[in-house]
Protein backbone atom coordinates (compact mmCIF):
# COMPACT_ATOMS: atom_id res chain seq x y z
CA UNK A 1 0.00 0.00 0.00
CA UNK A 2 1.11 3.38 -0.73
CA UNK A 3 1.82 5.70 2.57
CA UNK A 4 1.32 9.13 3.18
CA UNK A 5 -1.43 9.99 0.75
CA UNK A 6 -4.25 11.66 2.90
CA UNK A 7 -7.34 13.06 1.92
CA UNK A 8 -7.52 16.79 2.62
CA UNK A 9 -10.63 18.46 4.24
CA UNK A 10 -12.68 20.27 1.00
CA UNK A 11 -12.46 23.80 1.63
CA UNK A 12 -16.15 24.46 1.06
CA UNK A 13 -16.86 22.30 4.13
CA UNK A 14 -18.56 23.58 7.19
CA UNK A 15 -20.31 22.73 10.13
CA UNK A 16 -21.93 26.09 11.77
CA UNK A 17 -24.51 26.04 14.03
CA UNK A 18 -22.23 27.01 16.92
CA UNK A 19 -19.43 23.81 16.04
CA UNK A 20 -15.88 25.38 16.12
CA UNK A 21 -14.17 24.39 13.46
CA UNK A 22 -12.60 20.78 14.31
CA UNK A 23 -14.63 20.40 17.08
CA UNK A 24 -16.21 17.09 17.89
CA UNK A 25 -20.29 17.32 17.40
CA UNK A 26 -21.88 16.54 20.19
CA UNK A 27 -26.07 15.89 20.78
CA UNK A 28 -26.32 19.31 22.10
CA UNK A 29 -24.75 20.68 18.97
CA UNK A 30 -27.06 18.95 16.93
CA UNK A 31 -30.01 20.03 18.90
CA UNK A 32 -28.72 23.67 18.39
CA UNK A 33 -28.51 23.81 14.92
CA UNK A 34 -32.54 22.34 14.99
CA UNK A 35 -33.02 25.37 16.89
CA UNK A 36 -31.32 27.49 14.84
CA UNK A 37 -33.15 25.83 11.87
CA UNK A 38 -29.97 24.89 10.36
CA UNK A 39 -30.04 21.52 8.18
CA UNK A 40 -27.81 18.50 9.67
CA UNK A 41 -26.08 16.51 6.86
CA UNK A 42 -25.83 12.75 7.81
CA UNK A 43 -23.87 10.14 6.02
CA UNK A 44 -23.19 6.63 6.13
CA UNK A 45 -19.55 5.23 5.96
CA UNK A 46 -18.86 1.66 6.73
CA UNK A 47 -14.69 1.49 6.72
CA UNK A 48 -11.78 3.89 7.27
CA UNK A 49 -11.82 5.53 3.89
CA UNK A 50 -15.68 6.15 3.78
CA UNK A 51 -14.79 7.81 7.29
CA UNK A 52 -11.77 9.71 6.02
CA UNK A 53 -14.43 11.13 3.09
CA UNK A 54 -16.75 12.04 5.31
CA UNK A 55 -14.58 13.67 7.82
CA UNK A 56 -13.19 15.69 4.98
CA UNK A 57 -16.55 16.64 3.34
CA UNK A 58 -17.47 18.21 6.79
CA UNK A 59 -20.53 15.88 7.43
CA UNK A 60 -22.24 16.15 10.71
CA UNK A 61 -23.18 13.00 11.66
CA UNK A 62 -21.86 9.71 10.24
CA UNK A 63 -23.92 6.25 10.53
CA UNK A 64 -22.56 2.99 10.06
CA UNK A 65 -25.88 1.46 8.96
CA UNK A 66 -27.15 -1.91 8.57
CA UNK A 67 -27.15 -1.27 4.71
CA UNK A 68 -23.60 -2.26 4.97
CA UNK A 69 -24.71 -5.86 4.90
CA UNK A 70 -25.65 -4.85 0.99
CA UNK A 71 -23.55 -2.07 0.25
CA UNK A 72 -20.37 -3.55 1.59
CA UNK A 73 -20.80 -7.19 2.75
CA UNK A 74 -23.09 -8.26 -0.69
CA UNK A 75 -26.22 -10.05 1.77
CA UNK A 76 -29.50 -9.79 -0.45
CA UNK A 77 -31.07 -7.76 3.04
CA UNK A 78 -29.71 -5.54 6.26
CA UNK A 79 -31.39 -8.63 8.29
CA UNK A 80 -28.38 -11.18 8.06
CA UNK A 81 -25.60 -8.99 9.18
CA UNK A 82 -24.02 -9.30 12.40
CA UNK A 83 -23.31 -7.63 15.46
CA UNK A 84 -19.45 -8.69 14.86
CA UNK A 85 -19.92 -8.02 11.82
CA UNK A 86 -21.06 -4.27 12.04
CA UNK A 87 -18.52 -3.64 15.24
CA UNK A 88 -15.67 -4.59 12.90
CA UNK A 89 -16.99 -1.82 10.18
CA UNK A 90 -17.70 0.59 13.16
CA UNK A 91 -14.36 0.41 14.74
CA UNK A 92 -12.87 0.99 11.26
CA UNK A 93 -14.81 4.06 10.69
CA UNK A 94 -13.84 5.22 14.01
CA UNK A 95 -10.46 5.22 13.21
CA UNK A 96 -11.42 7.43 10.09
CA UNK A 97 -13.56 10.15 12.08
CA UNK A 98 -12.18 12.86 14.52
CA UNK A 99 -15.45 15.45 14.51
CA UNK A 100 -18.63 14.38 13.57
CA UNK A 101 -20.73 12.22 15.98
CA UNK A 102 -20.93 8.21 15.47
CA UNK A 103 -23.72 6.33 15.48
CA UNK A 104 -23.33 2.60 15.14
CA UNK A 105 -26.51 0.62 13.32
CA UNK A 106 -27.94 -2.19 16.08
CA UNK A 107 -28.69 -5.18 13.89
CA UNK A 108 -31.83 -6.91 13.18
CA UNK A 109 -32.22 -9.72 16.34
CA UNK A 110 -30.21 -8.34 18.47
CA UNK A 111 -32.41 -5.43 20.57
CA UNK A 112 -35.84 -6.70 20.32
CA UNK A 113 -35.99 -9.50 22.59
CA UNK A 114 -35.40 -7.68 25.75
CA UNK A 115 -34.14 -4.25 27.75
CA UNK A 116 -31.09 -6.42 28.92
CA UNK A 117 -30.35 -7.67 25.23
CA UNK A 118 -31.17 -4.12 24.29
CA UNK A 119 -28.55 -2.45 26.52
CA UNK A 120 -25.81 -5.61 26.00
CA UNK A 121 -25.59 -5.05 22.09
CA UNK A 122 -25.24 -0.96 22.29
CA UNK A 123 -23.06 -1.56 25.48
CA UNK A 124 -20.38 -2.84 22.54
CA UNK A 125 -20.95 -0.56 19.74
CA UNK A 126 -19.26 2.01 22.40
CA UNK A 127 -17.04 -0.06 24.48
CA UNK A 128 -15.53 -2.27 21.41
CA UNK A 129 -16.38 0.17 18.30
CA UNK A 130 -16.38 3.45 19.74
CA UNK A 131 -19.64 5.13 18.81
CA UNK A 132 -20.82 8.07 20.30
CA UNK A 133 -25.27 6.53 20.20
CA UNK A 134 -26.62 4.00 18.23
CA UNK A 135 -29.58 3.73 16.11
CA UNK A 136 -32.28 1.00 16.48
CA UNK A 137 -35.30 1.06 14.07
CA UNK A 138 -39.57 1.13 14.67
CA UNK A 139 -41.72 1.91 17.79
CA UNK A 140 -43.87 0.02 20.18
CA UNK A 141 -41.49 -2.29 21.73
CA UNK A 142 -38.27 -1.03 20.18
CA UNK A 143 -39.27 2.39 21.76
CA UNK A 144 -39.28 0.62 25.67
CA UNK A 145 -35.95 -0.72 24.59
CA UNK A 146 -34.82 2.62 23.23
CA UNK A 147 -35.92 4.21 26.77
CA UNK A 148 -33.73 1.39 28.18
CA UNK A 149 -30.09 1.95 26.48
CA UNK A 150 -30.93 5.90 27.29
CA UNK A 151 -31.30 5.29 30.77
CA UNK A 152 -28.07 3.38 30.79
CA UNK A 153 -26.17 6.13 28.87
CA UNK A 154 -26.36 5.76 26.05
CA UNK A 155 -27.93 8.06 23.46
CA UNK A 156 -30.45 6.48 21.21
CA UNK A 157 -31.50 7.22 17.32
CA UNK A 158 -34.83 6.09 16.20
CA UNK A 159 -35.96 5.06 12.97
CA UNK A 160 -39.66 4.91 11.63
CA UNK A 161 -41.38 4.65 8.44
CA UNK A 162 -39.91 2.18 5.94
CA UNK A 163 -37.52 -0.03 8.55
CA UNK A 164 -35.52 -2.27 6.63
CA UNK A 165 -34.87 -4.85 9.20
CA UNK A 166 -39.02 -5.85 8.46
CA UNK A 167 -39.18 -4.39 5.35
CA UNK A 168 -41.07 -8.29 4.59
CA UNK A 169 -44.01 -7.03 7.67
CA UNK A 170 -44.40 -3.93 6.27
CA UNK A 171 -44.64 -5.70 2.54
CA UNK A 172 -41.34 -4.74 0.64
CA UNK A 173 -39.35 -2.33 0.31
CA UNK A 174 -42.13 0.79 -0.06
CA UNK A 175 -42.80 4.10 1.05
CA UNK A 176 -45.11 3.87 4.39
CA UNK A 177 -47.59 6.03 5.97
CA UNK A 178 -49.61 6.89 2.87
CA UNK A 179 -52.94 6.52 4.41
CA UNK A 180 -54.25 8.41 7.07
CA UNK A 181 -54.41 5.62 9.43
CA UNK A 182 -50.70 4.37 8.60
CA UNK A 183 -49.33 7.62 9.06
CA UNK A 184 -51.02 8.12 11.99
CA UNK A 185 -49.13 4.77 13.02
CA UNK A 186 -45.70 6.18 11.95
CA UNK A 187 -46.35 9.46 13.34
CA UNK A 188 -47.25 7.89 16.91
CA UNK A 189 -43.75 6.08 16.72
CA UNK A 190 -41.90 8.66 16.59
CA UNK A 191 -43.51 10.60 19.55
CA UNK A 192 -43.03 7.19 21.60
CA UNK A 193 -39.37 6.95 20.21
CA UNK A 194 -39.07 11.13 21.61
CA UNK A 195 -41.01 10.41 24.87
CA UNK A 196 -38.30 7.51 25.05
CA UNK A 197 -35.44 9.69 25.07
CA UNK A 198 -33.99 9.00 21.38
CA UNK A 199 -32.10 12.23 20.68
CA UNK A 200 -32.92 12.28 17.19
CA UNK A 201 -35.08 10.56 15.14
CA UNK A 202 -34.64 8.87 10.77
CA UNK A 203 -38.07 9.42 8.91
CA UNK A 204 -37.50 6.81 6.04
CA UNK A 205 -39.80 7.31 2.79
CA UNK A 206 -42.88 8.58 4.00
CA UNK A 207 -44.70 11.38 2.13
CA UNK A 208 -43.73 14.71 2.74
CA UNK A 209 -47.38 15.90 4.11
CA UNK A 210 -46.51 13.30 6.98
CA UNK A 211 -43.42 14.85 7.38
CA UNK A 212 -44.92 18.47 7.16
CA UNK A 213 -46.90 17.64 9.60
CA UNK A 214 -45.70 16.05 12.28
CA UNK A 215 -42.33 18.25 12.27
CA UNK A 216 -44.21 20.67 15.12
CA UNK A 217 -44.90 17.85 16.88
CA UNK A 218 -41.39 17.20 17.91
CA UNK A 219 -38.88 18.95 19.79
CA UNK A 220 -35.96 16.58 18.38
CA UNK A 221 -33.98 16.47 15.34
CA UNK A 222 -35.76 14.59 12.43
CA UNK A 223 -33.72 13.00 10.36
CA UNK A 224 -35.00 12.74 6.47
CA UNK A 225 -34.30 10.01 3.85
CA UNK A 226 -36.98 10.19 1.41
CA UNK A 227 -39.23 12.19 3.68
CA UNK A 228 -39.01 15.49 1.77
CA UNK A 229 -37.68 18.80 2.17
CA UNK A 230 -39.23 19.66 5.87
CA UNK A 231 -36.72 17.37 8.15
CA UNK A 232 -33.65 19.00 10.39
CA UNK A 233 -31.70 17.27 8.37
CA UNK A 234 -31.11 14.66 5.27
CA UNK A 235 -29.09 11.53 5.45
CA UNK A 236 -28.01 9.24 2.16
CA UNK A 237 -25.96 5.76 1.83
CA UNK A 238 -22.88 6.81 1.02
CA UNK A 239 -22.94 3.62 -1.48
CA UNK A 240 -25.98 5.19 -3.34
CA UNK A 241 -24.91 8.84 -3.55
CA UNK A 242 -21.51 8.29 -5.02
CA UNK A 243 -23.10 5.74 -6.98
CA UNK A 244 -20.86 3.00 -5.81
CA UNK A 245 -23.52 0.27 -5.51
CA UNK A 246 -24.57 -1.25 -8.14
CA UNK A 247 -28.04 -2.62 -6.37
CA UNK A 248 -31.94 -1.07 -7.10
CA UNK A 249 -31.56 2.68 -6.31
CA UNK A 250 -34.24 4.13 -4.35
CA UNK A 251 -36.67 7.01 -5.48
CA UNK A 252 -35.16 9.28 -3.10
CA UNK A 253 -31.35 8.37 -3.77
CA UNK A 254 -29.74 11.51 -5.53
CA UNK A 255 -26.08 10.61 -7.18
CA UNK A 256 -23.57 12.96 -6.75
CA UNK A 257 -20.76 10.97 -8.46
CA UNK A 258 -19.95 8.20 -10.46
CA UNK A 259 -17.37 6.84 -8.05
CA UNK A 260 -17.71 2.93 -9.00
CA UNK A 261 -17.56 4.23 -12.81
CA UNK A 262 -14.45 5.57 -12.14
CA UNK A 263 -12.89 2.41 -10.01
CA UNK A 264 -13.96 -0.11 -12.96
CA UNK A 265 -12.06 2.36 -15.26
CA UNK A 266 -8.99 2.38 -13.30
CA UNK A 267 -8.75 -0.88 -12.34
CA UNK A 268 -9.15 -2.24 -16.36
CA UNK A 269 -6.35 0.49 -17.33
CA UNK A 270 -4.39 -1.36 -14.13
CA UNK A 271 -5.11 -4.73 -15.98
CA UNK A 272 -4.47 -3.57 -19.39
CA UNK A 273 -0.85 -2.08 -18.46
CA UNK A 274 0.00 -5.42 -16.97
CA UNK A 275 -0.69 -7.35 -19.93
CA UNK A 276 0.73 -5.33 -22.16
CA UNK A 277 3.80 -4.95 -19.47
CA UNK A 278 3.41 -0.96 -19.56
CA UNK A 279 3.37 -1.47 -15.89
CA UNK A 280 5.53 -1.35 -14.02
CA UNK A 281 8.26 1.31 -15.52
CA UNK A 282 11.54 2.06 -14.04
CA UNK A 283 10.74 4.74 -11.26
CA UNK A 284 8.12 2.29 -9.70
CA UNK A 285 11.07 -0.07 -8.90
CA UNK A 286 13.91 -0.29 -5.98
CA UNK A 287 17.58 0.38 -6.74
CA UNK A 288 20.66 -1.15 -6.26
CA UNK A 289 24.35 0.20 -5.73
CA UNK A 290 26.34 -1.68 -9.05
CA UNK A 291 28.77 -3.16 -6.64
CA UNK A 292 26.41 -4.59 -4.52
CA UNK A 293 24.17 -6.30 -7.63
CA UNK A 294 27.66 -7.75 -8.17
CA UNK A 295 28.33 -9.04 -5.07
CA UNK A 296 24.90 -10.64 -4.67
CA UNK A 297 25.58 -12.45 -8.16
CA UNK A 298 28.49 -13.94 -7.28
CA UNK A 299 27.85 -14.92 -4.01
CA UNK A 300 24.78 -16.50 -5.89
CA UNK A 301 26.64 -18.14 -8.05
CA UNK A 302 26.68 -16.50 -11.15
CA UNK A 303 30.36 -16.89 -13.92
CA UNK A 304 32.59 -14.13 -13.85
CA UNK A 305 31.30 -13.86 -17.56
CA UNK A 306 27.40 -13.61 -16.99
CA UNK A 307 28.90 -10.95 -14.00
CA UNK A 308 30.68 -8.99 -16.88
CA UNK A 309 27.74 -9.45 -18.83
CA UNK A 310 26.22 -7.48 -15.77
CA UNK A 311 28.48 -4.82 -14.79
CA UNK A 312 28.02 -4.09 -18.56
CA UNK A 313 24.11 -4.02 -18.71
CA UNK A 314 24.35 -1.95 -15.57
CA UNK A 315 26.42 0.60 -16.56
CA UNK A 316 24.34 0.83 -19.96
O1 LIG B 1 -28.75 1.46 7.42
C1 LIG B 1 -28.83 2.60 6.93
O2 LIG B 1 -28.07 3.02 6.06
C2 LIG B 1 -29.90 3.46 7.44
C3 LIG B 1 -30.10 4.79 6.77
C4 LIG B 1 -30.79 4.60 5.49
C5 LIG B 1 -30.82 5.74 7.65
O3 LIG B 1 -30.60 3.10 8.33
Amino acid sequence: MSSGQRISPDPAAKRSGGVKAGARMTLSALAEKKALGEPIVMVTAYDYPSARVAEAAGVDVVLVGDSAAMTVLGYPSTVPVSVEEMLMLAAATRRGLATPLLVGDLPFGTYEVSDEQAVTTAQRFVKEAGCDAVKLERGGASADRARAIVAAGIPVMGHVGLTPQTATALGGYRSQGRTADRALEVAEDALALEDAGCFAIVFEAVPSALTDAIMPRLEVPVIGIGAGASTDGQVLVFHDLLGIYDGHAARFVKRYGNVGEAMVKGVAAYAADVRERRYPEPEHGYTMAPDEVARMRELLGYSSEEQQYVDFDLMG
